[in-house]
């Protein structure tokens, strides 16, 4: 592995601010998605930051000039004091954008949250039939709650997203989600596909989607985007394992974004404990500020310094900054290695060869999350 870039030596290129902070309010979660992308091992609701706690990490993330603060988790919801820390972030002039299954909330909080000033709900949906999504999300009645949730919050005057993860078992109903969005009153719909981190990686053969399934999603998605335009924006990541090129993850690494856990530990994405050798620094001990400029995890894969063949002299570098570096750990075993979906990356065709196996492959029942 390549020695890592010294803070001193980013202290002379200071980063411009990030756009946007996640907020991983809480691990807690009723539901137990098979392709849960929060870490294998998570916080306890003891460990986690405290009302007191998240507000100041507001206010810091607002004077280091982030613009959208992502409430996120684990379920947000499962958090008793989420309309306070809505309020006090609305308060300091952060957008606020409340990502959840909708299990937790009621119509009365949704009140709540609009009256603290709520901008924006992400509303997870797992299936369009109620069979379907139970299945998928472990919870059962999940499906019925989220259709009220996504009423609720159009009453409550709050913009809605519909967030539809897409994987082998749902990825020929995608038309009908961008349906049910539409009938849901959302304007916009995220459909991505899973990402195989963490959980997702014990599921492999449930949840790949075969190549057939990857170009029918990626043709339907180009023709509703032009067909829906005005209508519906839709928001797609395609399947990573059956791309030639990487997604630029996080926007490039310590560029636009940062993580908080519920522990209070700054990421400069969620998966980036994976990576070993990394240390990690945490709002109960250092500003926000300090981390983001100066803090190693921070520094260690920001700019293209790091950056080894291929993509150190690759045209793309600055399109995709060599991809995910969390990818890059967990296949190639090496974090500055090129993530291998890139089609230059030694390992793509073993990546390209396992992903179009599990592809055509049964699928087995779903091992789910905290099952
Ligand atoms: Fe991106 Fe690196 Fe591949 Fe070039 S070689 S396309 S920078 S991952
Ligand atoms: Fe960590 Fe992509 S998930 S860089």
């Amino acid at each position: 592995m390549n020695e890592h870039p010294s803070p001193a030596r980013f202290a002379a290129h200071r980063p411009p601010p990030p756009i946007a902070l996640l907020a991983e309010l809480t691990h807690r979660c009723p539901l137990a998605c098979p392709y849960c992308s929060n870490p294998l091992e998570l916080s306890r609701a003891s460990e986690e930051l405290s009302t007191e706690e998240w507000i100041a990490v507001f206010r810091q993330a607002a004077d280091l000039g982030v613009l959208h603060l992502h409430l996120s988790g684990g379920e947000p919801a499962s958090r008793r004091d989420l309309v306070a820390l809505t309020r006090a972030a609305a308060g300091f002039g952060l957008y606020t954008n409340l990502i959840t299954s909708g299990v937790g909330l009621t119509e009365a909080r949704i009140g709540e949250l609009a009256e603290a000033g709520l901008d924006h709900l992400q509303l997870s949906i797992q299936g369009v039939t109620p069979e379907k999504a139970d299945l998928v999300g472990g919870y059962a009645g999940g499906y019925a709650r989220k259709i009220a949730v996504a009423g609720w919050t159009r009453a409550a005057g709050i913009p809605l997203t519909v967030n539809a993860v897409c994987h082998k078992q749902n990825m020929d109903e995608i038309e009908d989600m961008v349906a049910l969005a539409i009938e849901l009153g959302a304007r916009r719909i995220e459909i991505a596909t899973v990402q195989f981190h963490g959980w997702a990686e014990r599921n492999r053969a449930s949840l790949m989607p075969t190549r057939a399934q990857v170009e029918a999603a990626n043709a339907f998605v180009a023709e509703a985007r032009a067909r829906l335009a005005g209508t519906l924006v839709i928001d797609y990541v395609p399947a990573d394992h059956h791309s030639r090129y990487p997604k630029a993850c996080m926007g490039g690494w310590g560029r636009t974004g940062l993580n908080v856990n519920p522990e209070g530990r700054v990421l400069p994405c969620h998966a980036a404990e994976t990576i070993p050798g990394l240390s990690f620094d945490t709002v109960r001990e250092t500003s926000l500020s300090e981390i983001w400029l100066n803090g190693e995890a921070f520094n260690a894969f920001r700019g293209d310094d790091w950056m080894a063949e291929p993509c150190r002299s690759c045209e793309r570098k600055h399109v995709d900054f060599g991809g995910c570096r969390c990818q890059a750990m967990a296949l190639a075993g090496d974090a500055t290695a090129t993530d291998p979906v890139c089609i230059r990356s030694p390992l793509h065709a073993s990546l390209a060869a396992a992903a179009e196996a599990d592809g055509e492959a049964e699928p087995g029942p779903f091992v789910y999350r905290g099952r």
